[in-house]
């Protein structure tokens, strides 16, 4: 069973830490390793407003540099109505590792919002 609670916990968390200074919008998410293991990440934005990265690639490539390559699930933490998806960018990263990754999206209304991750991107890219 999935603590959503301990992880959607770990997402907010980690929003505190956004680097959003040209949009301020914060976005935080954590990723729950097959291990056990909560990997965290924020969006970090950047002046080059291209290179600005999404809380879950952060995590998820965190997670890759770790050494953690199966995961189960990830909350997306952030404080609009309805709580943020992943945006396409991420759910085809995310698809590489775990299609039937388990999503949830939550907010600061206790609104929780969950998915799988072939709901939100049916028919991903796979080599
Ligand atoms: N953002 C995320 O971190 N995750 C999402 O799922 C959607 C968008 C970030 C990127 C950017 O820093 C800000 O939100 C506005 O697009």
């Amino acid at each position: 069973m999935i603590d959503w609670d301990k992880l959607i916990t770990e997402a907010k968390r980690s929003r505190s830490n956004a680097y959003a200074r040209f949009s301020n919008f914060k976005v935080g998410a954590a990723l729950l390793g097959a291990d056990g293991r909560i990997i965290t990440g924020c969006n970090v934005e950047n002046s080059s407003y291209g290179l600005t990265m999404c809380a879950e690639r952060t995590a998820l490539f965190k997670a890759v540099s770790e050494g953690i390559r199966e995961y189960l699930a990830i909350a997306v933490y952030s404080e609009t109505s309805p709580p943020t998806r992943p945006c396409g960018a991420c759910r085809q990263v995310l698809y590489e590792f775990n299609p039937l990754m388990e999503i949830a999206c939550a907010n600061a209304d206790g609104k929780i919002d969950k998915f799988t991750l072939s709901e939100l991107l049916p028919e991903g890219f796979k080599l």
